[in-house]
């Protein structure tokens, strides 16, 4: 015990195991059969994790979203230590990760026959960041006996209740990484998974950001490198009312979004065809049952935030748009954030560094960069306040800047934002401005992210 609190459960050596991701290959897209590694210290970390998985622990592992910090789906001792290494809500529910269709059978509810739209997304994104709402099989037993050191494999399956939080639907889905589907794969499990954050910090897509939050509260941590979407799978409802009663034919299905994500809207619209309509949460519709749920990430929960105060700015250009009322200069917004930051910590002695998390090259980023060193801003103590950037870039919207903002690639900023967020808290600014992008394709979900670790959201005008 230290200071009150228990600390046995710091007890773990944390040991990075490295997998080389192209040394793994797998027969087909969604076969059941084990890939071939040609990597013999890849094939030895993946041993090693399926071992630990197999006898009732976690792992964290790499993703193509995020990384997820995993325990077998069918155990409810298991998956219950997920809840307590995060820190996380216990009616929160967690997504299940297969690798093969044919494992999706000990998960979901044996009677459930799987519809068109599910049949198109599944064809057209699995293996990928989309994950789908099934009625769940559940855990015909009670209690821990199968968690006594034995494992469920190529039993009857059926999930516990710690990972569906009791609802009667699991969120599942087929993760693209090699590394993902490889340590599923040679585990026979499938693996209840959340991003492997502590509750409510921004999700980790690099190893070491989960080195630096989990240290010491898990065993092992394959390290598969920086992962490609950088923002959590697209989760989906397709399961309500089959016909849309708004629609004049009354003849289209719905499908839902609880979360944006690395699948884009526009993508699954593409697949699924006109008579199929993708509706938003919060966009497009409401749901008062569902908000007061903690269903969707960040309804219930804070979410995805560091520890200093981030926000939210976007810009306006004219002739593009033109500035409404409620946009405001920079050196307006300026003040204001400063005076907040002096209020918050009344002893600075020194300037302010703030993290710039913004558009390579973007008026923003240069509208707010050239004020460093040259302006000095009243604090409401009285004296001037100096104020240091620290640029960590989003890259570029490829394409000329006068394309159209539809055809400009929004998956860099998306790619980069979790890598921004923890890297420059890492740095120890003491806040995070953070550029707004076209709320549109990866966008969505760059925003709806952004908007949850926000405190503030300003609209600034720019001179011309
Ligand atoms: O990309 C991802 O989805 C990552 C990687 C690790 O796969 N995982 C992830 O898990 O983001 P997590 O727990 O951070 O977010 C999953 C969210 C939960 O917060 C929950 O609200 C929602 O999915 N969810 C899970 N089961 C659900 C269910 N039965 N109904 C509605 N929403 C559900
Ligand atoms: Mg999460």
């Amino acid at each position: 015990m230290e200071n009150g609190i228990s600390t046995s459960r710091l007890s773990f050596e944390t040991v990075v195991l490295p997998c080389n991701p192209s040394s793994i290959h797998f027969p087909s897209s969604s076969s059941a059969s084990l890939p071939t590694i040609t990597d013999p210290s890849t094939r030895s970390s993946l041993q090693i994790a399926s071992e630990h998985l197999r006898s009732s622990h976690l792992v964290v592992f790499p993703t193509e979203t995020v990384y997820g910090l995993a325990a077998n789906a069918l155990s409810s001792r298991a998956t219950a230590d997920i809840f307590r290494t995060k820190g996380r809500p216990q009616d929160n529910p967690l997504i299940v990760h297969i690798s093969s269709l044919e494992m999706l059978k000990l998960v979901v509810d044996e009677g459930f026959v799987i519809p068109e739209t599910y049949q198109r997304l599944m064809d057209a994104f699995w293996p990928g960041p989309l994950t789908l709402l099934f009625p769940v099989k559940k855990r015909e037993r009670k209690g821990d006996s199968d968690d006594k050191g034995a494992v469920v494999v190529g039993g009857d399956g059926g999930v516990p209740e710690e990972v569906t939080a009791g609802h009667s639907t699991v969120a599942v889905r087929m993760p693209s990484h090699p590394v993902a589907r490889a340590l599923i794969a040679f585990s026979g499990l499938p693996l209840a998974a959340p991003s492997a954050n502590t509750s409510g910090r921004p999700s980790p897509t690099k190893a070491e950001h989960v080195y630096h939050d989990l240290k010491g509260k898990v065993r092992y941590i394959l390290d598969g490198g920086a992962c490609d979407v950088g923002v959590e799978s697209t989760v989906v409802d397709g399961l309500g009312e089959k016909k849309d009663a708004q629609s004049e034919s009354g003849t289209e299905s719905v499908v839902r979004v609880l979360r944006p994500g690395g699948v884009t809207v526009e993508q699954m619209q593409r697949v699924l065809g006109e008579g199929v309509r993708v509706l938003v949460h919060r966009r497009d519709y409401r749901d008062e049952q569902l908000e007061s749920q903690p269903t969707t990430p960040g309804m219930k929960y804070r979410h995805y935030s560091p520890t200093c105060p981030v926000y939210l700015v976007t810009s306006r250009q004219p002739p593009s748009s033109s500035y409404s009322t409620e946009d405001i200069p920079v050196e307006a917004l300026l003040k204001e954030i400063t005076e907040e930051l002096c209020t918050r910590s009344k002893t600075r002695s020194q300037g302010l560094r703030i993290g710039l998390l913004s558009l390579t090259g973007s008026r923003l980023t240069r509208a707010l960069l050239a004020t460093e060193a040259q302006q000095r801003f009243a604090s409401s103590g009285g004296g001037p306040v100096g104020l240091d950037w620290v640029h960590s870039p989003l890259g570029m919207l490829t394409g000329s800047s006068d394309m159209g903002e539809g055809e400009r690639d929004l998956s860099e900023p998306a790619r980069r934002l979790f890598d921004g967020l923890i890297g420059l808290e890492r740095q120890g600014v003491d806040a995070i401005v953070v550029e707004g992008v076209p709320e549109e394709r990866e966008g969505l979900a760059f925003m709806n992210r952004v908007r949850k670790a926000a405190g503030k959201s300003y609209s600034v005008a720019l001179p011309k």
